[in-house]
């Protein structure tokens, strides 16, 4: 059993943020899949059997889920490998600047999405310095206790 991390990044800041999730899960004895959502096998991957399913998204205009994410959870549905909402979180980067009501708009409809009854993750643009990095590990130990019993690989 293990922790998929599935992200969309367009230019690499929310894979930054994936990458960090994912060497804390590792610290912590978890095994991780990182995992691309515009990777051509990346449905087919996320179809295997897994125990949380940590969702990492950027956000377009308006606040809007970006296409490849949108056909990611298409193919999962399509599949009917969508996990329990109680084990899926949500974390995304975004950009104040297209408005608060805006602000990593994509990580909060796909938690809604989901049913996610987790906290949504938001870290702006790259993640920086020792505040955004300790936000990053503070989510990450928060969900991998809440999402299940920690099952080191
Ligand atoms: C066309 C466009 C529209 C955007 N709209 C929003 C937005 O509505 N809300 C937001 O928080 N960020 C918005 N952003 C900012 C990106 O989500 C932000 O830079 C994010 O960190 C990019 O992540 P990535 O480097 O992983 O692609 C927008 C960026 C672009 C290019």
């Amino acid at each position: 059993m293990h922790a998929l991390i599935a992200y969309a990044s367009l230019s690499g800041n929310t894979r930054e943020v994936a990458r960090m999730v994912a060497a804390r899960c590792s610290t912590h004895g978890h095994c991780v899949t990182l995992l691309d959502v515009d990777d051509a096998q990346a449905a087919a991957l996320a179809a295997r059997p897994h125990d949380r399913l940590l969702l990492g998204c950027w956000t377009d205009n308006a606040g809007r889920t970006p296409a490849e994410m949108k056909r990611f959870v298409g193919a999962l549905r399509d599949a009917d490998a969508l996990p329990p909402p109680e084990r899926v979180a949500v974390f995304g980067t975004g950009e104040t600047q297209w408005g608060l009501e805006y602000y990593c708009g994509a990580a909060h409809r796909l938690a809604r999405w989901f049913g996610s009854p987790h906290p949504v993750l938001e870290i702006e643009q790259m993640p920086h310095g020792q505040a955004d990095a300790r936000t990053i590990h503070h989510w990450t130990d928060t969900v991998l206790v809440a999402t299940g019993v920690p099952v080191p690989c």
